[in-house]
């Protein structure tokens, strides 16, 4: 599993960019699934057949947060914006991908005091990006106006921990594709959605959940944590707990038959899990909620440190979990 988490986290395919992560998955998915499509919008749609005749959606967005290129000055040092919710907190002093060209990102600031003031408030005004070029024509050769960056960050495992940028939310992937190639011969048809554009506003979700139309939707994606010194002391989610059995999110509230069954099959298989209650944050179970006549959702989420960073982590333990409750889930869920 490490392995194919590190492939897929290795990716940079921020949000409206997703083709180089799609092409992963379907590799490592082909000889796995009795089908596959690629809708208008970019989603990666894939299926195993069932006998029931109902339909389990599993989905996690490939996409990732990033950034854009949206102005170069007269010496080649480029201006962004954030796709998705990237902090100028977390870019400043980093270095950035765009493609094969790597950007360090510095501040201005002509005074000490300005310098200092300007790192106190943060913004993506004061922050540039230094690529390196001579001139802003060589600049808008290697990285023009409108390209898209990522992190730029590699895996490490260390023990159990696994660390990288974008494990939101290619953990959430990880575990769909686990799940369709362990499941032999399921009883529900399972249909795996590949979203994109999440991070910019659930969009992939909406049209998936439209066109699928299945009996339920299950988010598989990453969740926040209480688990640090002094951390949010509401929130009770913890790495090593198991599966996070969500209950509600600041954009849904999951549905409570499905909660109730994730957490039955949980408690009968011995599979480690917490309920989860998020006080911020949102999933693409809120997309399907909201398309065609409402579609019963609800999110099972791995327990993540330090998300929307370079370095977001994850317990691969909870991982495995996740898949279980998963596979069980898609066995005997409806
Ligand atoms: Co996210
Ligand atoms: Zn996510």
């Amino acid at each position: 599993m490490s392995d194919l988490t590190k492939r897929l986290t290795s990716a940079k395919s921020p949000s409206g960019r997703e083709s180089e992560i799609t092409a992963i998955i379907l590799e490592e998915l082909e000889e796995f699934i009795d089908g596959y499509k690629i809708d208008k919008l970019g989603n990666l749609i894939v299926w195993k057949n069932g006998k029931s005749g109902k339909k389990v959606l599993l989905d996690a967005h490939m996409d990732e947060i990033g950034v854009v290129v949206t102005n170069i000055d007269d010496r080649g040092f480029l201006k962004i914006d954030r796709v998705g919710g990237v902090s100028p907190y977390t870019v400043y002093q980093s270095r950035l991908r765009f493609g094969e060209v790597v950007g360090i990102v510095g501040i201005e600031g002509e005074t000490a005091e300005e310098l200092q003031s300007n790192i106190q408030k943060m913004s993506f005004e004061k922050l540039f990006v230094d690529i390196g070029a001579k001139s802003k024509e060589e600049a808008e050769k290697l990285c023009p106006i409108g390209t898209f960056g990522t992190y730029d960050s590699y895996f490490h495992k260390q023990g159990d921990y696994i660390i990288n940028k974008s494990m939101d939310d290619r953990i959430g992937c990880v575990v769909i594709i686990e799940t369709l190639r362990r499941i032999k011969e399921p009883q529900n048809t399972i249909y795996g959605v590949f979203a994109v554009q999440e991070e910019v506003g659930l969009i992939g979700a909406h049209v998936a959940g439209y066109d699928i139309e299945p009996d339920v939707a299950i988010a598989l994606d990453v969740t926040g944590v209480g688990d640090t010194p002094k951390g949010l002391k509401r929130v009770p989610m913890e790495l090593g707990k198991g599966a996070c059995i969500k209950v509600k999110d600041m954009s849904s509230i999951s549905n409570r038959y499905i909660v109730d069954k994730l957490k039955e099959l949980a408690e009968k298989y011995d599979i480690p899990h917490q309920m989860e209650v998020l006080i911020f944050g949102g999933t693409d179970a809120a997309g399907y909620q909201a398309t065609k006549s409402g579609i019963p959702s609800a999110t099972i989420s791995i327990p993540t440190r330090y998300i929307h960073t370079s370095s977001e982590m994850v317990y691969e333990p909870d991982v495995e979990a996740t898949i279980e409750l998963t596979i069980k889930y898609c066995e005997e869920g409806i």
